[in-house]
């Protein structure tokens, strides 16, 4: 009889797991606090004391999109939490000019309204990038000549749209391949492998307040794809205002000492560094079955370190910020991350709970 009734009470709380990743298992007194003699924590989540921009000495961003304008949740903690805002999807070229010479203001003018109405920096996201291209730009049958004026005209039209609500631009993005060699684009193809100096020509023409980005991914972690960016923003020193590191990094990669030598090089360039898009994955081989308290450590201390090393290697006038790629694990691009399994990338639960990779954050930011 025993035996059948802990066979029972294990099968419960494995349905309860599978049942609702956000429940957790919830084995101890619940509490929150690892008191170091008490009972340790079990939940994944925590009742916050501060919110991360009151303890930042640089803005933190959160990416959101036109829909989460409108929700009461969202706003609720957008405005208590963070201090800068990036569009998701609703300021690329796609969204902004489905066809050629017309433009689509309304969703990155949501995107702005938020911002102002809650006292929040827009970073413009994003000028020229080979993805979410509209097809009059990848179907250009023009000649060359034709096409760098087209370009011409929609990166003076957006910037000059956004001029004086904007603080920041990402140019260019994602120009370079892994192997720091100019990743072949449309772009490239038809405005020359010297196209990043003129886009941001353009941009810095149209709007010569606003701070203008390179930014790229996996520079937190391949050091050939950093250098390469690191050359070409120093041969484009007076046009580039700074250097934004998407930083869609996991729990194990990049390792701290890769990016403490990474961003030795990225600072010594002067710029300005933003973490862009930061998220961090916890199950990039699947071996995470649902998000348990294990995870949620793992994942705090990443978020942790990341944080206390952008403090400690770039120089207080140089952080431009850190910006979350999301709010809610639902509401990540990476839900369902680049190897298929369901993730839990962000700060935030389902239901809006705070993670303990706040606390994370938090603690970073407090150091
Ligand atoms: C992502 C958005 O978050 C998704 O909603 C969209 O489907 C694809 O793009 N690098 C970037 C961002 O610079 O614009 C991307 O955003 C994520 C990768």
């Amino acid at each position: 009889m025993k035996k059948l009734t802990t066979i029972l009470i294990s099968s419960l709380i494995l349905l309860s797991c599978n049942e609702d990743r956000d429940i957790t298992v919830k084995l101890g007194t619940g509490n929150q606090t690892d008191t170091g003699g008490g009972t340790p924590s079990t939940s994944v989540y925590y009742t916050p004391t501060k919110a991360m921009k009151d303890v930042s000495s640089f803005p933190i961003g959160i990416a959101m999109s036109q829909n989460q304008a409108s929700s009461t949740n969202f706003a609720t903690i957008a405005k208590k939490e963070f201090n800068s805002v990036t569009a998701g999807n609703e300021m690329k070229f796609s969204t902004h000019s489905p066809s050629q010479g017309t433009y689509n203001w309304v969703p990155g003018d949501a995107i702005v309204d938020f911002a102002q109405t809650n006292a929040m920096r827009v970073h413009g996201h994003v000028l020229i990038w080979h993805q979410q291209v509209p097809t009059w730009v990848t179907n250009f049958t023009g000649t060359n000549a034709e096409f760098e004026t087209a370009i011409k005209t929609y990166v003076t039209d957006v910037v000059t749209h956004y001029k004086g609500k904007v603080a920041s631009w990402d140019v260019v993005n994602e120009a370079f391949n892994e192997d720091g060699s100019l990743r072949s684009t449309i772009f490239s193809q038809r405005l020359g492998s010297n196209y990043i100096t003129k886009i941001f020509q353009w941009a810095r023409a149209a709007d010569p307040t606003a701070k203008l980005f390179y930014n790229d991914f996996n520079l937190e972690s391949n050091v050939t794809k950093a250098n390469a960016v690191v050359s070409m923003v120093n041969a484009n020193s007076s046009l580039i205002d700074g250097i934004g590191l998407q930083m869609h990094i996991s729990i194990t990669t990049p390792s701290a000492t890769v990016l403490n030598t990474i961003m030795d090089n990225v600072v010594a360039t002067g710029k300005l560094i933003h973490f862009s898009e930061l998220d961090v994955l916890v199950n990039p081989t699947g071996s995470v079955s649902s998000y348990d308290y294990a995870t949620a450590i793992a994942q705090k201390n990443k978020y942790k370190e990341v944080i206390s090393i952008y403090k400690t290697k770039v120089p207080a006038a140089k952080r431009f910020g850190i910006t979350i790629w999301g709010m809610r694990d639902v509401d990540s691009w990476l839900k369902t991350n680049g190897s298929g399994y369901t993730d839990y990338p962000l700060l935030f639960g389902d239901g809006y709970e705070y993670k303990l990779a706040h606390q994370g954050v938090i603690e970073a930011l407090q150091q």
